[in-house]
């Protein structure tokens, strides 16, 4: 098991639209194994192949039933060339990202989703979700497509967080 390092916006690997994973080998089923592990490390519900420098579509979740209650595995899943076939209604929620540090902000999706992936074993499958998990899966795949939740703000509010962050970051090459 290696921990991954997670590419921090601005790097423009991040705005990588992935590749198709072609064929589920042991590389695929190591990569999945290496993000959980980076996932869990870094305290998230939810990580995505582009974000570790990986040109592939492979995103791994665990998104809990209660935020409040976290269970590290229960539901965990990681899918491999995920697509969302339908979505329906509307949910706001204040997101944030592993790739964009410091920052939460209010992102409108589509609170119902349905999936079709393949499972670290091949299996085609498809599922529904709603809430906290669709949200997840919408920002997981967006990843995928080079698509961080801050390209979903306003353009208004878009420009201040990228000031925002570009003056941390400033600050804090001065403090090197
Ligand atoms: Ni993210």
């Amino acid at each position: 098991m290696t921990l991954l390092g997670i590419l921090k916006y601005p790097d423009p690997f991040l705005k990588t639209k992935a590749k198709k994973v072609e064929s589920i080998d042991d590389g695929i089923r190591a990569l999945i194994r290496d993000m959980t592990e980076t996932m869990y490390q870094a305290r998230g519900i939810g990580l995505a192949a582009t974000q570790v420098g990986v040109d592939k579509r492979v995103v791994v979740l665990d998104v809990p039933d209660d935020e409040e209650r976290r269970e590290r595995g229960k539901n965990l899943m990681a899918l491999i060339n995920p697509e969302i076939l339908e979505s329906s209604g509307s949910i706001k929620y204040e997101e944030g990202c592993l790739s964009v540090q410091g920052i939460n902000a209010d992102v409108e999706r589509a609170s119902n989703v349905k999936i079709r992936a393949l499972d670290r074993e091949g299996n085609a499958i498809e599922f529904e979700a709603e809430g906290l998990f669709a949200i997840a899966l919408q920002h997981e795949i967006d990843h995928i497509d080079g698509i961080l939740f801050i390209d979903r703000l306003s353009p208004l509010k878009r420009d201040m967080i990228k000031r925002k962050i570009k003056k941390a970051l400033e600050a804090e090459e001065r403090a090197l």
